[in-house]
């Protein structure tokens, strides 16, 4: 197996099954490789209000997305829901990000993760089922298309488990307890519930390989991580770019484009140890620079070229000769990888994963991810299924869910005259969140108008709870006639036979 274990896995602080919340997001674009989401609102034709709010904050390799839904490619969505407890309004907000990918022309999937509720969190079977039903009938009334997507439960899903099972054997209990911080005491079965949540992820790609992209929020990174790596891990070749013999990293390659594209008009042919002279000369010293620049130095005399560079995993000899004999461009051929000259990298990209597919391989391209906030809690803290009223569940009485933003903690100040003076802190506010999740829905001028007034003194809370609380009540009785109205699909659906029989 191929162990690789990333820098970051020794602070790991990100666990999937605790209840802490995130701290300071911006950990997560400096600590853990996540980017950040804004840069491509301009891109989007109509953008989500959860994009255009920040909500919807970072992503990992969300520009193949963006690609697909211009060229019309295929492209899938994929996201995932442990029947903990009935479904609140902090995931109605992963349902609307699967159903506005969907309307872009996404294959979507909506999936229950009954096994991980039973093997992390030991519910029985027969609460599952109960829950199960109701994050079906939520993830329909949010619009979600059964005639185009797929819904399916963990256990019932074959092909899901099977991929479960071959993915055990390309990772080992290491690296789960360097990912996961698992121990001797960790169940084998919630070990598996993560082989199980990788081989969701990686679904959608089974009969026709395609972007996918998972929106979740940032606790399930690890599991993004891991995924991406088993992705490539199962490849049979993997395509990457180089300018001479060695290998160089996304930093060091930075640097060799920026010297090819300064010196091959001046010199040809480059030498790597002029390449490197040039390099040491432009910049600021930096841990990339020294690497790049050491590998240059030993690799010499020998040519500084561009090349699309094929590596070979796992395929025969055979099969390795057969791709070379492919490629019509200009090549060097090594014992173990190919470099193609003058090609471009998404030609040849695309021409090997279409030639390992035909020949029984997976060609899975990496998992993509798209980050949410998360909704905080109205008692603060996070919002939990497990604490009542710390949440509001789509299925809870509207008239309950107007208590309960009456009471909500809000970000007021000690008395009305400091709130007139001081405004409200809109940002630390669990109602005005509410607003800009759920409430106001696609109109930005009322948000931020319940902004504006909060923080320049002129709203207080009791009258801003007593309108949020209102359209929470319009949202949740509108909200269950969906659920009615959907009610009667249930039957079309495999998960909705009860899973109980003989256990518990
Ligand atoms: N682990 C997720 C949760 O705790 C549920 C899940 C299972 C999931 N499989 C998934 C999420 C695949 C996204 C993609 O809620
Ligand atoms: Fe929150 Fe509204 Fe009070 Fe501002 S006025 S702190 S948004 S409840």
């Amino acid at each position: 197996m191929n162990n690789k274990s990333s820098k970051d896995d020794k602070h790991i602080s990100i666990d999937p099954w605790g209840s802490s919340t995130i701290e300071d997001y911006n950990d997560l674009f400096s600590q853990f490789g996540i980017s950040k989401f804004e840069h491509f609102l301009p891109d989007i034709s109509h953008p989500h209000h959860l994009m255009r709010r920040g909500i919807i904050f970072g992503h990992r390799g969300y520009q193949s997305i963006l690609e697909a839904m211009k060229s019309k490619s295929p492209f899938s969505v994929l996201s995932g829901f442990m029947p903990t407890g009935d479904p609140h309004i902090g995931h109605k907000m992963v349902f609307d990000e699967i159903v506005w990918h969907q309307k872009q022309g996404a294959k979507a999937y909506g999936l229950i993760a009954d096994l991980e509720a039973h093997a992390a969190r030991k519910l029985s079977w027969s609460e599952i089922d109960d829950h199960a039903r109701n994050y079906i009938l939520a993830l329909l009334a949010s619009g979600f298309d059964l005639k185009t997507g797929e819904i399916y439960r963990q256990s019932e899903n074959k092909r899901v488990k099977d991929l479960a099972f071959e993915l055990g054997i390309e990772t080992n209990f290491s690296e789960m307890q360097s990912i996961y911080g698992f121990s001797g005491n960790t169940e084998i079965s919630h070990i598996q519930s993560v082989l199980t949540q990788a081989a969701d992820i990686l679904y959608p790609q089974l009969d026709h390989p395609q972007p996918t992209v998972i929106p979740v929020g940032p606790d399930q990174d690890p599991h993004l991580r891991l995924t991406r790596d088993l992705a490539s891990r199962l490849r049979l070749f993997s395509v990457t770019e180089a300018y001479a013999s060695f290998e160089a990293d996304a930093a060091e390659l930075e640097y060799l484009k920026v010297a090819f594209e300064n010196l091959s008009s001046l010199q040809t042919p480059l030498h790597c140890n002029d390449v490197a002279e040039w390099i040491e000369n432009e910049n600021q010293a930096s841990e990339a620079l020294s690497t790049i620049t050491n590998k240059l130095k030993e690799a010499s005399k020998e040519e500084f070229y561009p090349r699309i560079r094929i590596i070979n995993h796992r395929a025969t000899p055979d099969l390795l000769k057969e791709l070379e004999s492919k490629i019509s461009k200009n090549k060097q051929v090594y014992k173990e990888h190919i470099d193609v000259f003058d090609a471009s990298h998404n030609d040849i990209d695309n021409m090997v994963r279409e030639f390992e597919i035909e020949n029984g391989g997976y060609g899975f391209y990496p998992p993509l991810s798209l980050y949410h906030r998360f909704m905080s809690g109205l008692t603060g803290g996070k919002m939990s299924s497990s604490l009542p009223d710390s949440h509001i569940s789509l299925f809870e009485a509207p008239e309950s869910g107007y208590q309960k933003v009456k009471q909500s903690t809000t970000g007021g100040r000690e008395s009305a005259e400091l709130q007139r003076e001081l405004g409200g802190e809109a940002d630390k506010c669990p109602v005005y969140e509410l607003y800009a999740y759920l409430l106001t829905q696609d109109d930005d001028s009322y948000a931020q108008r319940v902004y504006e007034e909060c923080t320049n003194g002129t709203r207080l809370c009791g009258d801003c709870k007593e309108e949020a609380a209102n359209l929470m009540r319009e949202f949740l009785k509108d909200y269950q006639q969906k659920i009615k109205e959907v009610e009667p699909l249930l039957e079309q659906l495999n998960p909705n036979t009860p899973n109980t029989e003989g256990r518990s």
